[in-house]
């Protein structure tokens, strides 16, 4: 072992001991964000240069018993590395990060035909969505769309949305699914609105709006909160089952689900201009904001509804994508949200959530949940959370420079 890994352990404490109360607080006002620009092109770089070592090309999604686990290009999380490579080019103007990001983008070349379920959205919005916006290579236009022709074959005409899962996902319980859609599906939409664009064929769009109008009706609660899983009946139409897969309970709110229902009704204003769709996004916003359990600073517990709140684990991940999308919103008449988005960031600048150089197998933030429900991913780093991390990062500083 070589003598600086002995002092990691007591290095960790001494920066931890540093982030105490007073500290902390004066983070949570203010985030350096050329220190924290800095930091991610180091810590990423370190998780580039050990995947360029390998010889291969490998795709990180979190840290399992002390290692990186690196993810076949079918698991939905596989465009948030490459897309990540595009925001540190923005971030820091530096090109190595195009010539990466068209690596680790193009070799998800393949999943546009991926039919087997809807998470291609993601997985070819935030990898060549992002490749197309900086490099306006027109053959990641041809990409987008074929991606969007396979999420296409998901559409289900009758309850008029994309099925997110096959009826036997394994998550399904006793009850048994027909046509299973979680709120994250929204998320994939973005790619649907694109791919009308650059192909002027109107279908994607309108399966794009008949999902989110679906989704609308059926999936909030009177209070606003987001189920994550409805049933549909895709023969006769109508709701089968209300419930969880990911969330503490079926009646709780599972703090992801609510970050993706926020981005996605975002994203479904910008490209529609609907004003139910901005609404709801505001609806969305009351939820998160003056929930009793919504902790000081802004980073939420993996579900609003956990049992041991204030001992539960956080999501960073569902902070970061909340950020994000009130960046966005922000633009839209509501420059308050500006202001709740700058204090969620500054939280996650600060050393109760972003990682010592070196550590945390080379991810930025610590502290996100994949699934508490499956034991799965418990206060681990997750490669979303970076992801929509540093996208929130660009457009704060968008914002501020425009
Ligand atoms: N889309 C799966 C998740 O948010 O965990």
């Amino acid at each position: 072992m070589k003598l600086s890994n002995l002092y990691m352990p007591l290095l960790a404490t001494i920066m931890l001991a540093s982030c105490g109360p007073t500290q902390q607080q004066k983070e949570q006002t203010c985030c350096d964000l050329q220190k924290t620009i800095d930091f991610a092109s180091k810590q990423i770089g370190r998780q580039v240069q050990i995947i360029e070592e390998s010889g291969k090309i490998l795709n990180p999604r979190t840290v399992y018993n002390g290692k990186i686990e690196y993810i076949p290009k079918d698991d939905w999380t596989s465009g948030f590395f490459p897309g990540t490579m595009w925001y540190m080019y923005d971030l820091t103007h530096d090109k190595k990060w195009i010539d990466y990001g068209i690596k680790y983008t193009e070799d998800l070349d393949s999943i546009k035909y991926l039919k087997w379920h809807h998470d291609v959205g993601f997985m070819i919005y935030c990898s060549y969505g992002n490749a197309y916006r900086i490099t306006q290579n027109p053959a990641y236009k041809d990409v987008i769309v074929e991606a969007a022709r396979s999420l296409s074959t998901r559409f289900r005409p009758v309850p008029g949305v994309i099925q997110s899962w096959d009826e036997d996902r394994g998550w399904q319980g006793t009850r048994g699914w027909m046509c299973p859609v979680i709120i994250d599906n929204m998320m994939n939409l973005e790619l649907m609105f694109e791919a009308t664009r650059f192909s002027g064929d109107s279908t994607f769009r309108n399966i794009a709006i008949s999902h989110a109008n679906a989704t609308l009706e059926n999936h909030f609660r009177d209070d606003y909160s987001t189920y994550h899983v409805i049933d549909y009946d895709k023969v006769k139409g109508g709701v089968r089952h209300k419930q969880t897969a990911q969330g503490y309970a079926d009646e709780s709110a599972w703090a992801r689900g609510q970050a993706w229902a926020l981005y996605g009704f975002t994203v479904c204003y910008r490209e529609t201009k609907d004003p139910r769709y901005l609404a709801q996004t505001d609806s969305i916003y009351h939820y998160l904001f003056t929930h009793k359990n919504m902790p000081e600073d802004l980073v939420p517990y993996w579900d609003f509804d956990a049992p041991d709140i204030p001992y539960e684990p956080r999501d960073a991940s569902a902070a970061a994508v909340i950020a994000s999308a009130l960046y966005e919103l922000s633009t839209y008449g509501r420059p308050e949200y500006k202001k709740t988005a700058d204090k969620i960031i500054a939280s996650l600048c600060s050393c109760r959530y972003l990682a010592i150089l070196g550590t945390n197998g080379n991810f930025l933030l610590m502290h996100s949940v994949g699934s508490i429900p499956h034991d799965s991913e418990i206060d681990v780093p997750l490669n979303y959370a970076d992801y929509y991390f540093l996208e929130a990062l660009t457009r704060k500083i968008n914002l501020e420079q425009s």
